[in-house]
């Protein structure tokens, strides 16, 4: 199976979250001045309302790598499915003006890639094409991460 390259990938991952990057940064920095991305600035529970979308993300995709690695398509298209379109319903309105239309369009792609994931994981039940689907929507979770960073303000 490529499950030993996704687990690799996963512990990329959550080793080098972003928080941890980024704390780790102001340790040597103050200004982050070596993050070349955008910085968008939130105010406290805005900031908590992403972040706990992201957290949600990774335990979906823990759901998602555990369920296939016991070959329970059951549990990839449930764990999958909580971080679907569904998933950003209680968003502070605010945030919709906030957020550049470049982080919306790869946010609203991840929750599509996790709906699409947990549909084809019920209606196929192809664990190596759940696999796949799972690192490309991986790809938007180190792109976003490379490319923003949250600042309260
Ligand atoms: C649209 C952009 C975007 C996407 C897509 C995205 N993230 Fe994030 N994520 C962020 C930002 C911005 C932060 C905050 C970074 C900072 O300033 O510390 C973050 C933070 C996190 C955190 C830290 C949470 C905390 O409580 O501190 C985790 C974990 C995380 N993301 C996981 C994921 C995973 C897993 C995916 C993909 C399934 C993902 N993210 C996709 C933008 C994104």
């Amino acid at each position: 199976m490529q499950l030993k390259t996704i687990s690799i990938a996963l512990c990329a991952l959550l080793n080098f979250s972003p928080s941890q990057v980024f704390s780790q940064d102001s340790v040597l920095n103050m200004n982050n001045g070596n993050f070349k991305g955008t910085t968008i600035y939130l105010t406290a529970v805005e900031r908590e309302a992403v972040l706990s979308e992201m957290r949600g993300f990774v335990k979906s995709t823990a759901g998602i790598v555990k369920g296939l690695s016991a070959e329970d398509m059951e549990m990839v298209t449930a764990s999958a499915r909580k971080s679907g379109r569904g998933a950003g319903a209680h968003m502070p309105h605010t945030l919709h003006k906030k957020l550049p239309v470049s982080f919306k369009k790869l946010g609203s792609d991840t929750h599509r890639r996790f709906d699409e994931l947990a549909l084809d994981a019920e209606q196929l039940g192809d664990a190596g094409h759940s696999l796949s689907q799972l690192g490309a929507l991986l790809d938007n979770c180190v792109s976003c991460h490379s490319s923003f960073r949250i600042k309260v303000r």
